[in-house]
């Protein structure tokens, strides 16, 4: 379990051994989620460190999620991919999970891409189509910021108002407007898992105002806007939620559903990393 009274210490300790193996000034994180993994090989002058290298890191069991993270240059910057991310369902902390973001943080990285697979709450939504978190609704029972404040980090009460960028979102939807791709936008609940949610939570989530449900995300956003970074958000709907059609959940069909949308999210994150302005 990571101590957080050393947590900002431990980050210092990781930064250094992953710029001593991959080199200084990566620009811009990015989290790949499930299925989106095979984006990382889009990556030019690579340099892979497996997450069982790195100190501090834990490991990742998640199906389908690589657990390396690839430095290298995309869309014209140097992007620092997480192949795969931790996850509050494999039984890690909150703490444990958010950790690269502290550690991309670290690194002087400013601005954080995170990507998801999730569940549409809409019907007119189809598994494939790619949507832009504008919000979040945080219901997975916990909050990475519990606990002794990390000062070096950001405040003890950071303000959630506006967690994802609204420059980046214009640059995303821009991008796709430019590429003929249609790009959905709702708010992203994030939801603990392991277990999908019944047809009962997923009304419940509807009357939130929810459009998007999902496993991940959330806690490397809050613990993201805390250090200050700039968001931006990117799911692919791989499935309708619970009991908007009468059949089960498959996770093989999240895997598949974003593994055949992944030419299409690769194109989008190209042409994103190209708009993005660094400041
Ligand atoms: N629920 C939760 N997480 C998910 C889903 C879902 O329906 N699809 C992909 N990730």
């Amino acid at each position: 379990m990571i101590n957080l009274e050393k947590i900002s210490e431990y980050a210092d300790e990781t930064a250094a051994f992953i710029c001593g193996r991959a080199g200084p000034g990566p620009e811009i994180g990015l989290v790949l989620g499930s299925g989106l993994g095979p984006l990382g090989e889009k990556l030019e002058y690579p340099v892979v460190i497996p997450y069982g290298d790195i100190p501090h890191f834990v490991k990742s069991t998640a199906p389908d999620h690589k657990g390396r993270l690839i430095t290298g240059r995309l869309g014209g910057k140097t992007v620092f991919c997480m192949q795969g991310r931790f996850h509050y369902y494999e039984g890690y902390s909150m703490a444990e999970i958010t950790y690269p973001i502290r550690v991309m943080n670290r690194l002087g990285i400013k601005t954080l891409i995170l990507t998801n697979a999730c569940g549409g709450l809409n019907r007119e939504f189809a598994p494939g189509d790619l949507l832009l978190i504008t919000d979040h609704i945080n219901f997975m029972g916990m909050n990475p910021l519990i606990g002794p404040n990390a000062a070096g980090f950001g405040p003890r009460f950071p303000d959630m108002s506006r967690v994802y960028t609204p420059a980046l979102a214009d640059c995303a939807r821009s991008a796709a407007r430019n590429l003929g791709i249609t790009l959905r936008e709702g708010v992203y609940l994030g939801y603990s898992g392991p277990s999908f949610e019944t047809p009962a939570e997923i009304r419940l989530f509807q009357s939130f105002g929810a459009s998007a449900v999902g496993m991940s995300t959330v806690p490397e956003a809050i613990v993201a806007r805390h250090c200050g970074m700039k968001i931006l958000a990117l799911s692919c709907i791989t499935n309708l939620a619970a009991g908007i059609l009468d059949q089960p959940i498959r996770s093989e069909e999240v895997t598949e559903a974003a593994g055949r949308a992944g030419e299409r999210f690769g194109r989008l994150l190209e042409e994103i990393l190209r708009r993005i302005e660094l400041s």
